[in-house]
């Protein structure tokens, strides 16, 4: 089985930006390619209802492929980010509706997940992160996302709720999928607190010490614009972000971005 993986396609910036039609890209490249899953860990565009439509477009020009989704800290810019929420589930392969079983062995876990600033700088507390703010730069999703809740509340529904998930297939073999990261070895130190500060928002370990309890196989996620692909604690984890253009990209051209950067595992 052939699983193309991509996150972080921010497809209304980098359509924008480029002036390229990035899903007549995927499309393209999924025609090629002929994966039998696409997983796609976050960051779609900005706003539920965008995001969702570029889904559903996506899915039905490609009914012969399951399609993969938790969504991203941008997917849930909205009024009421609850509701962003609700309205991204309404995509069915969205893995907040619950696991997605591959095959008699191979099933799918995730959700979107946020942080708790586990990753975050020991000389900040929960209330400077809170807020969001370093210097002049304030953390977007504090202004264009709007929970009911406090970022570590939030954190541990999506643990509780993906733990249950966890119980329920242990013993199977369990991609876990996350746009959030799990593990602090790949969030980016650089001793500058204007960057540094900002690891708080990139993650939680909660979701690195449930895939190390269920012993998941392996491990994807986003949201970090930077991209892995390595065995870390017996997990293959894939970090395969698409990411803003033009800075975080190797190539000019989006066809050929696109086209290189979507990675396919076979299971
Ligand atoms: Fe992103
Ligand atoms: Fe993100």
């Amino acid at each position: 089985m052939k699983i193309a993986i991509l996150s972080d396609i921010h497809e209304g910036l980098n359509r924008k930006k480029t002036r390229i039609d990035i899903m007549t890209l995927l499309n393209n490249w999924l025609d090629a390619n002929q994966p039998d899953v696409f997983i796609i860990s976050g960051d779609m565009t900005a706003g539920p209802e965008k995001s969702l439509n570029l889904l559903n477009q996506l899915q039905n020009s490609n009914p012969q492929i399951k399609i993969i989704f938790v969504h991203g800290n941008h997917d849930v810019y909205y009024g009421d980010s609850t509701q962003a929420y609700e309205i991204l589930l309404k995509f069915p392969g969205n893995l907040g509706n619950g696991p997605i079983k591959l095959d008699d062995n191979w099933v799918v876990i995730g959700e979107g997940g946020w942080y708790d600033y586990t990753f975050g700088m020991k000389d900040y507390n929960a209330e400077h992160y809170a807020l969001g703010t370093f210097g002049n730069f304030t953390w977007p999703d504090k202004t264009y996302a709007n929970w009911p809740m406090d970022d570590q509340n939030l954190t541990d529904y999506y643990v509780e709720k993906m733990e249950k998930w966890l119980q329920e297939y242990e013993g199977k073999n369990i991609i876990m999928v996350t746009h959030v990261v799990p593990f602090s070895h790949f969030v980016q130190r650089k001793g500058d607190p204007s960057w540094d500060f900002f690891n708080a928002m990139m993650g939680s370990s909660q979701f690195g010490e449930l895939a190390k309890k269920y012993n998941v196989k392996k491990y994807i996620f986003g949201h970090i614009h930077t991209r892995y692909h390595e065995l870390y604690e017996g997990i293959e984890i894939i970090c395969n972000p698409l990411g803003y253009y033009p800075h975080e990209w190797n190539h000019s051209s989006p066809e050929k971005e696109i086209h290189s950067t979507i990675k396919v595992i076979v299971i």
